[in-house]
């Protein structure tokens, strides 16, 4: 079997999709339990490249290698050998040459994730590439929002914030039309990708004001603001973005009571979200950080090309 390669939402068919989403819901009962432990891929070695800060994504992925019994090592860019300079193409190759089964990868250059892909023999998992995708978090989303009942064609959602810079809206945005979904972009004009102002993605609309799409909505997904990717000059304050696209009090009634609310995390409190959100019943953000650890279960099966969920069914 060549290597699996998971660099963007595109890589999966939607049979793939299908079966991912069914294995995550599987697992996510016994992840909200913590009762998992399984041998599914004992033999198989998993390692966490991650050349930018993260803690669900990281942690998820170790903690869902380490309940499926393979080997999981983490490493970061600080303490590593490109601290000292060794190129992506280098280290992909090093640890390539130790045997490593699985690689997830998190780059800040979007580039740089294809290029460790291409000079690495195992399977390949984007853990969120730049501003280009983020596929296992639109897989978790996804999850979350079929049990739900969202994830069909008709439903709409709305994602919010800093489209310009977030990869998480990128695969979502793939995901979500792929099935269906109507999406709407709310975000500022500077918030925006030039290219998609004056034409939004196919299946998807651009609005500007939060408060004239909260109500029509089934679900919103709120972004953080990605001052790291900013220069300094395109940053607009806190309160005034949280005054025009932060979830508050006063919009949380303009939702529908049965409305989805999520966020891939981490959280500006009081910036895209107010503290209030947390204790609302909609709010699934919790929900979305134990989904992730089910979802990526199921993806490091998919790597290795073993069964999605344990042939027996059972623990
Ligand atoms: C996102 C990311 O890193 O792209 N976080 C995550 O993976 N849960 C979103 C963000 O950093 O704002």
């Amino acid at each position: 079997m060549p290597a699996r390669r998971l660099l963007r939402i595109g890589d999966l068919s939607p049979a793939d999709v299908d079966a991912l989403l069914d294995a995550a819901l599987w697992y996510f009962p016994h992840i909200a339990a913590g009762e998992l432990k399984l041998t599914t891929l004992r033999g198989f070695s998993t390692l966490l490249m991650f050349f930018e800060p993260s803690t669900r994504t990281r942690v998820s992925f170790e903690l869902a290698g380490k309940l499926l019994g393979s080997d999981t090592i983490s490493v970061t860019s600080s303490g590593s050998s490109v601290e000292k300079g060794e190129s992506v193409v280098d280290t992909a190759q090093t640890l390539s040459a130790m045997g490593f089964h699985i690689a997830v990868v998190r780059h800040r250059s979007a580039d740089s994730v294809e290029l460790f892909a291409e000079h690495f023999a195992g399977a390949v998992i984007n853990g969120g590439a730049g501003r280009g995708e983020h596929p296992t978090q639109a897989l978790l989303d996804a999850a979350v929002l079929t049990r739900a009942g969202m994830l069909e064609a008709g439903r709409h959602l709305a994602i919010a914030g800093d489209i310009l810079h977030s990869r998480v809206a990128r695969s979502n945005i793939a995901l979500l039309t792929s099935r269906g979904v109507k999406v709407t972009l709310v975000a500022p004009p500077p918030l925006m990708p030039p290219a998609w102002r004056a034409e939004p993605p196919t299946g998807t609309v651009w609005e500007t004001d939060l408060d004239r799409v909260l109500p029509e909505i089934d679900a919103v997904m709120m972004l953080r603001m990605q001052r790291e990717r900013m220069g300094g000059g395109m940053l607009p304050p806190a309160d005034e973005y949280s005054a025009l696209y932060g979830l508050d009090a006063r919009r949380l009634r303009l939702l529908r009571p049965d409305a989805v609310i999520m966020h891939p995390g981490p959280v500006n409190r009081g910036v895209e979200v107010v503290e209030a959100v947390f204790a609302d019943s909609r709010c699934r953000i919790n929900e979305q950080v134990t989904m992730g650890v089910a979802l990526r279960c199921a993806l490091l099966c998919w790597a290795c090309g073993r069964p999605l969920i344990p042939e027996e069914g059972g623990l």
